[in-house]
């Protein structure tokens, strides 16, 4: 059953976390394993350095602390989350899925919990679904979450991939506000007959794992980044006009457009496509590499918390990814700027010690 058109609320971001493991592998550390060099990967990619997790860490793991830091800042307890939407190409495992998985670690025991599988496209088209189910008052409390270890599907013989992709999450929290306000657009789009173009050939019920399949390397990650390369430009160009004309604003009223980080020649060309000043765009590939689904959040955590956004400013995120995928949404931030807790006012206020 469809809900009533004037029953529909708005939808927005209340919160945002974002966590990547504590080892830094570098370009000077991948020289060691294939035949690349800084300077080629700097100039073609923009990726200095990416995380890496520790061999006995899964992606829940991540999620659970990216997801934390974001409930922690919308001062939400994990009990009343109603639904966790979590995209990624890398769950911990096929079953159960990496969203019950982090329910579970999380304490969210109310809440429907479920994998997306959109690969970079995923924390766009969580926030889409998130947002209807705000929307239609199916959900008061939403968390979407963007998580990868792709270091784990990457073979890490094939310097066409593995110096590109890497590790980390992102979470931001859902909540009701006025019609109007915070996410006003959601532009989604697949197209499977792209689907070879970014593909892991084995590993489930196609082609199961076998010591064949294994043998052959089909359990890794193929790419053919030169068809993705304009794909990616035209797509997150096209779907980001879609949302700020949907939003009824010009491209030059943006205040800070976050674009997938997965190469910095594709963020330049989509940015300049739209006529916006690079001060306007979020660029954060050379420190992190290409998360895939987490490279929106993560980068709209740090674009939150280093007080880049204010209230009222117009966001726009776009992405592309295999499958093939691509989107992008508009919202209006309707948070205050965030400001760090101030520890020592707060153990005053509540009698607490500051450790
Ligand atoms: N170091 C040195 N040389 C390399 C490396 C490397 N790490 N990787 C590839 N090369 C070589 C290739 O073997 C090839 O050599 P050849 O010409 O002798 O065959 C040559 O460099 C390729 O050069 P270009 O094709 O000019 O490289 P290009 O500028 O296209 O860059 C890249 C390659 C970075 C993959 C680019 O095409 C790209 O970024 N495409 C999009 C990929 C992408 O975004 N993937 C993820 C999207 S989906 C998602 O995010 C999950």
């Amino acid at each position: 059953m469809s809900p009533r058109p004037d029953l529909l609320r708005g939808a927005t971001i209340v919160g945002t976390g974002m966590y990547v493991p504590d080892r830094v592998m570098t370009n000077f550390d991948l020289e060691k394993l294939v035949e690349t060099t800084d300077e080629w990967i700097v100039e073609r990619t923009g990726i200095r350095e990416r995380h890496i997790a520790a061999p006995d860490v899964g992606s829940s793991d991540l999620a659970l602390i990216a997801s934390r830091r974001a409930l922690e800042m919308a001062r939400i307890d994990p009990r009343e989350i109603d639904h966790v939407i979590l995209a990624t190409t890398t769950p911990d495992r096929i079953l159960p899925s990496c969203a019950c998985t982090l329910q579970k670690k999380l304490g969210a025991s109310r809440a429907a919990a479920y994998d997306v599988f959109a690969a970079c496209t995923g924390f766009v088209f969580g926030l889409g679904l998130g947002r209807a189910l705000v929307s239609a008052r199916q959900a008061d409390t939403v968390l979407v979450v963007g998580v990868e270890i792709l270091s784990r599907l990457v073979n890490w013989a094939d310097r066409n991939t593995c110096v590109l992709f890497a590790d980390g999450a992102g979470a931001a929290v859902l909540r009701p506000c006025e019609p109007g306000a915070g996410l006003l657009a959601v532009d989604l789009h697949s197209d499977g007959e792209l689907g070879e173009v970014l593909e892991v050939p084995a590993g489930i019920s196609r082609n199961p794992a076998s010591a064949q399949t294994v043998a052959a390397g089909e359990h890794f990650i193929r790419m053919q980044g030169k068809k993705l390369f304009p794909f990616a430009v035209r797509t997150m160009e096209d779907s980001s006009r879609r949302c700020i004309e949907s939003a009824g604003w010009q491209p030059s009223e943006v205040d800070l457009f976050i674009p997938h980080q997965a190469n910095l020649r594709i963020i330049e060309g989509v940015r300049e496509r739209l006529g916006l000043p690079r001060e306007k765009c979020y660029v954060n590939i050379d420190r992190f590499g290409n998360t895939s689904s987490a490279s929106i959040p993560i980068a709209l955590d740090e674009a939150v918390r280093s007080g880049q956004v204010k209230l009222g400013d117009k966001l726009v995120f776009a992405a592309f990814g295999g499958g093939a995928t691509w989107g992008a949404s508009a919202m209006t931030w309707t948070q205050p700027a965030w400001t760090e807790p101030d520890v020592a006012a707060v153990a005053t206020a509540t009698g607490r010690s500051v450790a």
